[in-house]
């Protein structure tokens, strides 16, 4: 056996590095098939579906083969002898049906106990990646659509960083651009001596660029100096970058809050920082051709788009687009990433699909089907609505600010787990503290949960009551499950780091074998959430795996069996594996509910 002390990867990793094998025995000749495993439920455990694209190509050929039936059989018969394997059948056009050993699924499960579940870490084919995320724009309001950027940035952050992926986690904050004029002319006016005023006195930044505007919008002299405070806070002089340092500096604070309650890290290199480097990287694009005159702009015409893509504006200024390929020429050459991902609604794919372009054209990034990476991708998402089906707004109709949202769920949440732990006689047994913060990471949980559970493509309607109720597929039912896990295993009053040591796993009953199978497909359900950017498919794997365990523990007796240490360390496996999704998700668990 050759698979021994080969633990790391999925198992769907581990199973096509066996079939690669075969098909390299198999075929001497086809050196480029790649193996294709996927988990089955219906038929064996796993399937490799290689047979009837193999036989498509060579029937004709001269081959030995009869069918598609019998290149499956041919597959099966060559794989190489593994500890992983019990058996495998071949069924119709070719199908390998792959039934793993019970024992190799109870050991890897056990080895996780005890080796940590890092070792369950899907291998990933980069080795640094940027996720561009959150990116709201100082003195605009952080909006919902920021909100959703950030907690699918971050978990797909966690999630490749769990899979040993460097990640740069760059904030990508909107603090460059003509708009700076009038904040800084109106900081002026209203604060003469704005050096000396903390960032507090200034206080809502909202309600500052409002005003500013508005006396932009009204006054011709106002609107004068602005444009004028523009050219010379892009000349560098010292009294307007300070002036814009400190403006910077009161949204920064203010966007750092929600970060801290959502315990989301990101550092920010802001449109500010690519700057620099813009001209130097539009010189390039224009000495390779790609930049042209149109209309007194320059420009990057683009196949299949109606629309050019403006690099330098008809006044001379930069823009988003000149911006963002400076910070991806930086991102490739000198951070050198090689999978830079983007994270906004979609109503911004056009601009990524241009920009991308522009990079292909000249050279950056390999055109497709030639190498995979370095490689670009914008991770779209859809709006969040209100229980009116329109956007998501105040009933004001005002932008919904995202500390009041993140309030309104923690206090609801507190709500609701107060009036359960009065209603069970419960409240005395936990502190004030404990209150805090279960509310907290149930409802701050909730949102996410609410967030991520559904294809990020989609628009989905924001809803407190279904966020927060206990049943269906919500964070706190999840959180529950897993609570009531741990409250399986301290009430059987086991050691469980002994039972670790000295026990062993058993997979004999039917139920015990489906939670097992399911444990460890977790490290391809990552592979695949990575792979596809969409954190879904996590949110999917760990509602079904509590379903899983409710079956299991519906059917199998734990305490006081003669299963009970195998069963106590499933359940311990379980609420490991459960952790783990939470913490990929940005969810805090709870031990107690
Ligand atoms: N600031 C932009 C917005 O609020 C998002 C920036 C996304 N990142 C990027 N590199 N373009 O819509």
């Amino acid at each position: 056996p050759n698979t021994e002390g080969d633990k790391t990867g999925s198992v769907k990793q581990l199973l096509s590095k066996l079939v690669k094998s075969s098909l390299r025995a198999t075929f001497p000749d086809l050196l480029d098939i790649e193996p294709l495993v996927a988990a089955s439920v219906k038929f064996g455990d796993y399937q490799c579906n290689n047979a009837m694209s193999l036989w498509s190509r060579i029937k004709g050929s001269g081959t030995n083969f009869k069918n598609p039936n019998s290149i499956g059989q041919a597959v099966a018969r060559n794989l190489p002898p593994s500890d992983i394997i019990e058996s495998t059948s071949v069924a119709g056009p070719g199908f390998v049906n792959i039934i793993l050993s019970n024992r190799w699924v109870s050991e890897r499960i056990h080895d996780m106990l005890i080796n940590g579940i890092k070792n369950w870490a899907p291998a990933l084919p980069v080795k640094r990646a940027v996720i561009d995320f959150s990116s709201p724009n100082i003195a605009k309001e952080m909006h919902v659509g920021h909100l959703r950027s950030t907690i699918i940035g971050d978990t797909l952050a966690r999630m490749f960083e769990f899979s040993n992926v460097e990640v740069l986690r760059r904030n990508h904050v909107g603090d460059w651009g003509t708009q700076f004029g009038m904040l800084i002319e109106y900081l002026f006016e209203k604060f003469p001596n704005w050096e000396d005023v903390g960032t507090q006195a200034i206080g809502d930044l909202q309600e500052f660029y409002k005003a500013s505007k508005k006396r932009f919008d009204d006054d011709p002299a106002f609107m004068e100096r602005a444009q004028q405070a523009v050219v010379k806070l892009q000349g560098g002089e010292a009294k307007y970058r300070d002036a814009w340092k400190k403006i910077c500096e009161i949204s920064r604070n203010e966007f750092d809050q929600v970060y801290q309650r959502l315990n989301v890290v990101l550092e920010e290199k802001g449109e500010s920082f690519y700057n620099p480097y813009i001209p130097s990287v539009l010189e390039e694009l224009t000495s390779k051709g790609l930049v042209k005159e149109s209309d007194g702009a320059r420009v990057i015409f683009i196949e299949g788009q109606t629309i050019p893509l403006i690099v330098v504006k008809r006044d001379g200024g930069y823009n988003y687009a000149s911006t963002d390929l400076a910070a991806l020429w930086y991102r490739l050459n000198v951070e050198k990433a090689e999978w830079i991902i983007y994270v906004t609604d979609v109503g911004q794919q056009q601009h990524f699909d241009m920009f991308f372009s522009a990079a292909r054209m000249a050279g950056w990034l390999p055109d497709p089907g030639e190498k995979m990476f370095p490689k670009t991708s914008h991770v779209g998402f859809g709006l969040v609505l209100g229980s009116d089906g329109k956007r998501f707004r105040t009933r004001s109709s005002e932008v919904v600010r995202l500390g009041e949202l993140l309030d309104e769920a923690k206090a609801r949440s507190k709500a609701e787990l107060v009036q359960r732990l009065n209603e069970n006689g419960k409240i005395g047994e936990w502190t004030d503290e404990e209150l805090e913060k279960t509310s907290e990471a149930v409802g701050y949980g909730a949102v996410k949960y609410a967030d991520l559970k559904n294809n990020r493509l989609t628009n989905y309607t924001f809803s407190f009551d279904q966020m927060l109720n206990d049943k269906g597929n919500t964070a706190v039912y999840l959180l529950y499950a897993h609570a009531r896990i741990c409250s399986i295993i301290r009430k059987s009053n086991k050691d469980i780091e002994e039972l670790k040591t000295i026990g062993s796993i058993s997979l004999n009953h039917p139920d015990e074998r489906v939670l097992g199978l399911h444990l460890i497909r977790f490290a391809e359900i990552v592979e695949e959430a990575c792979t596809n950017l969409l954190p879904n498919v996590l949110c999917e794997y760990l509602y079904n795996l509590s379903e899983i365990f409710t079956r299991f523990y519906t059917s199998c007796q734990v305490v006081g069996s003669p299963e009970e240490t195998s069963r106590l360390l499933l359940c311990q496996a379980t609420a490991v594996v459960m952790r783990k999704c939470f913490h990929l998700l940005g969810i805090t668990p709870v031990y107690k509910l």
